[in-house]
């Protein structure tokens, strides 16, 4: 058992106390410390209070926060679609069906493909502080690179989404698809997967499709999440509170009815701030969301089609300039609200919060604190991270020493 002590942070933030509002100073310690022993923070306090330890990182004035939370991604796929990117900026309106294009390039590729490719993006994730992340099928939509696809987002993510439903793909009868969505499919892909999801939105699924697919999804076990509200208005954010979902995803056009019921639900609203500017979306109302007091996620929404990026700091910066989130609301919903969006926020295996016991995930920033990360939007600010104990440093040329 090795202790390793972490010390000169400038501000910690917790995420301990239970809620994100600003006048939660609990969630925020100046001058601090924090000891890891066996992968778990096993003690934090006052830097001048700081018990010895067999090892000492002094940080030097830095800002230590929990490692991202990345809750919506679909790193499973190949190709690209920088092309589709270009006409859009060019005045194309996004459409659901250009899911098709990745579509036929997953197929053809392999499975070792597959896991590289979705290697290469969480290691992109992880140097700029993702620390846990979820990721999704949805790129195969046959029975065979559908499993192919569980079985690769297995290998790489720390939670792992079915999405059969993400279109009906080319050449198949509606109602044949979803037979096999949610019967042979979701049979083979289950001990793969904790989570179903289905897209509901013009151009993919309605309501009636979703829950279908949703409830086999919850026979077989599996939790539910739902991609709704993005593209227009729909019952796809009632639905998801119907049923319970853990998360509702994207949330881009919501009514009075949409917001009430999120309000008074445990449905994370989980808002991804990348997509909408890539796609050209209205943001979601994440100021009035939480006014109305509905539980949000921050997300990266990584894939070819509609956010190709990783960056976690890139959605917190855009939801505070953009979205009207001030910086700890943002920041929480990264970390603390996103762990609640995949059931991780209470219990041992607790992700998004710092608290003696839990999981050692954190993160440095080149900065005295997480206004930083909106203040000088676009510079990467992470330099360490922690995951389960484990250290790393992505940019091994800005070390900590001084
Ligand atoms: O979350 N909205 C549905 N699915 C993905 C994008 C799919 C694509 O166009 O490749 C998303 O934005």
């Amino acid at each position: 058992m090795t202790a390793e002590l972490i010390t000169g942070i400038a501000e910690l933030t917790t995420q301990a106390a239970e809620s994100s509002h600003d006048s939660h100073d609990d969630n925020r310690l100046a001058d601090a410390a924090l000891v890891i022993e066996n992968g778990r923070i096993a003690w934090i306090g006052p830097a001048a209070d700081a018990p010895a330890a067999d090892s000492e990182v002094n940080v030097h004035g830095r800002a230590v926060l929990p490692g991202w939370v990345d809750t919506h991604t679909h790193l499973v796929f190949a190709g690209d679609r920088a092309a589709e990117f270009e006409a859009r900026m060019a005045g194309q309106r996004y459409a659901a069906g250009g899911i098709a294009t990745t579509v036929a390039a997953t197929r053809a590729a392999s499975e070792a493909d597959l896991v590289a490719n979705a290697r290469r993006l969480r290691r992109e994730a992880a140097a700029s502080g993702t620390t846990f992340l979820e990721t999704k099928t949805g790129y195969g939509l046959d029975l065979a690179t559908e499993l192919r696809g569980a079985r690769a987002a297995a290998e790489v993510a720390d939670v792992v989404t079915f999405l059969g439903a993400h279109l009906v793909p080319p050449g198949i009868d509606r109602r044949d698809y979803l037979d096999l969505v949610t019967g042979p499919m979701l049979q083979a892909v289950a001990p793969h997967v904790d989570f179903i999801d289905a897209f509901c939105d013009t151009g993919a699924f309605d309501v009636d499709e979703c829950r279908e697919v949703l409830l086999a999804g919850r026979a077989a076990g599996l939790g539910l999440r739902l991609h709704g509200n993005q593209l227009g208005a729909g019952g796809g954010v009632r639905l998801a509170v119907e049923l319970g979902c853990a998360s509702v995803d994207h949330c881009n056009h919501l009514d009075d009815a949409d917001v009430d019921a999120l309000a008074g639900s445990d449905t994370v609203a989980t808002l991804l701030p990348a997509c909408d500017l890539s796609t050209r979306q209205p943001f979601p109302p994440a100021r009035r969301l939480l006014d109305a007091g509905a539980h949000i996620a921050l997300a990266s929404n990584c894939n070819p089609g509609t956010s190709y990026t990783t960056s976690m700091p890139f959605c917190v910066a855009t939801a505070v300039l953009q979205m009207g989130l001030t910086v700890r609301e943002a920041v929480w919903a990264a970390t603390r609200g996103a762990a609640r969006a995949v059931g991780r926020e209470h219990g041992p295996d607790a992700v998004g919060s710092l608290r003696i016991g839990g999981r050692a995930d954190l993160q440095v920033l080149d900065a005295p604190s997480v206004a930083h990360l909106a203040y000088r939007p676009g510079v990467p600010l992470c330099v360490a991270t922690w995951t389960e104990g484990v250290r790393a440093d992505p940019h091994a040329s800005r070390d900590l020493s001084t």
